[in-house]
């Protein structure tokens, strides 16, 4: 039995990520909340012959508080893509006073409805939301670091998809062997080519770096192109899907089962086994990091240390120390924010 909600769940990632989550056959009920049409959108979703009961909740007006609470009760998996996206010209960080407050109070209502949910926020800017999540969680003293989960997926299938397209090789064989960690925004996100496994490599440092920057900078490319009409919606979909899936089966899995994701995550390392002594010795004490993760029964039971396992090369480490820099205002804007904040 798995209760999956997502908030946000009538926008333009909602949709396709609610529909991936009804062909799942490990979602028993799949609970869609937004400010508006998510009755519409669950009354659509449920006559798909899937096991998976929809059901639809959004405030009757802006005073109601309760349609939230009945959304998320008893669930497993809540996953967040509320909140504005970009437009041409903007960075993800400008989003930040619009959804920094959608986050918080949404996670605010996790912490008191279904605290022990495992929970993946989508909505940017990243580097942010997940530090305001933490904070929330933490001042309700429901914090729990293996459960909390930025969602970057889209720069791995970004990243694979790229490589194939510059080394010609299919790029779903890729998977697993281009880990991508630091953060999500421009410079923060680093890809790591696995040198242990047999990738071949890019010709020239020239096509490395046009590699890196077109991972780095992959939202604009979509954001430009939309031209004021939003960013990734369908790809982040199928990356978010990508992700959950992966805590869904391990959440029905039970306590035996450790599954390594080939994906990484934007998570708190002190309060992952190991992550505070990494964050210190390579990250200059950054507490938010994304790095690829195991998981069991819905939580984090470890980390891929990049430094012991993925054969760093000196350029890329360069990226790691530029990506630090990035991370740091980034984290502690969105904890002053919780800090400042009445819940
Ligand atoms: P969208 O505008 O199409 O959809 C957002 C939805 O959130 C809307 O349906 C809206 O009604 C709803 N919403 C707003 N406030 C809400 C609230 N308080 N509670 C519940 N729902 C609420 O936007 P989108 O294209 O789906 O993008 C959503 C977010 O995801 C943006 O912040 C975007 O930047 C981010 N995003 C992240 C990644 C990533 O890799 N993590 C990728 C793409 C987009
Ligand atoms: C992306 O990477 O596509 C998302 O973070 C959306 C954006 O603003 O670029």
């Amino acid at each position: 039995m798995v209760k999956v909600t997502v908030a946000g769940a009538a926008g333009g990632i909602g949709q396709p990520l609610s529909l991936l989550l009804k062909l799942n056959s490990n979602v028993t009920e799949l609970s869609l909340f937004d400010i508006v049409n998510a009755k519409g959108v669950a009354a659509d979703l449920s006559h798909i012959n899937t096991p998976a009961i929809v059901k639809g909740y959004q405030p009757e007006s802006k005073e109601d508080k309760t349609a939230i609470v009945e959304a998320l009760k008893g669930s497993d998996l809540v996953i967040i893509p509320a909140g504005v996206p970009r437009k041409p010209g903007m960075t993800r960080a400008d989003l930040f006073n619009i959804n920094a407050s959608i986050i918080r109070d949404l996670v605010a209502n996790i912490g008191k409805t279904c605290p022990n949910a495992s929970i993946l926020i989508i909505s940017n800017p990243v580097n942010s939301t997940v530090p305001i999540a933490a904070q929330v969680l933490k001042k309700l003293g429901v914090f729990n670091p293996k459960k909390l989960f930025g969602v970057t997926t889209l720069d791995s299938v970004r990243a694979e998809t790229f490589y194939g397209e510059l080394t010609g090789i299919n790029p779903t064989l890729l998977k697993g062997k281009i880990s991508v960690i630091g953060g999500h925004s421009g410079d923060t996100i680093v890809p790591l080519i696995n040198y242990n496994t047999n990738i071949p490599l890019l010709s020239s440092d020239k096509i490395y770096d046009g590699f890196i920057n077109r991972v780095q900078f992959g939202g604009d490319e979509v954001v430009k192109a939309k031209n004021g009409a939003g960013s990734a919606t369908l790809s982040m979909a199928y990356a978010g899907y990508r992700f959950a899936e992966y805590v869904i089966k391990s959440l029905t899995g039970g306590d035996s089962i450790i599954s390594k994701v080939p994906d990484s995550a934007y998570i708190y390392l002190p309060g992952i086994e190991g992550g505070k002594e990494f964050s210190e010795k390579y990250l200059s004490g950054i507490e938010f990091f994304s790095v690829p993760v195991y998981l069991t029964n819905g939580s984090i039971s470890g980390f891929v240390d990049p430094f012991k396992k993925l054969n760093v090369s000196e350029k890329e480490k360069k990226l790691i120390d530029v990506a630090l820099k990035g991370l740091k205002g980034s984290i502690e804007q969105g904890i002053e924010f919780v800090n400042a904040s009445k819940l």
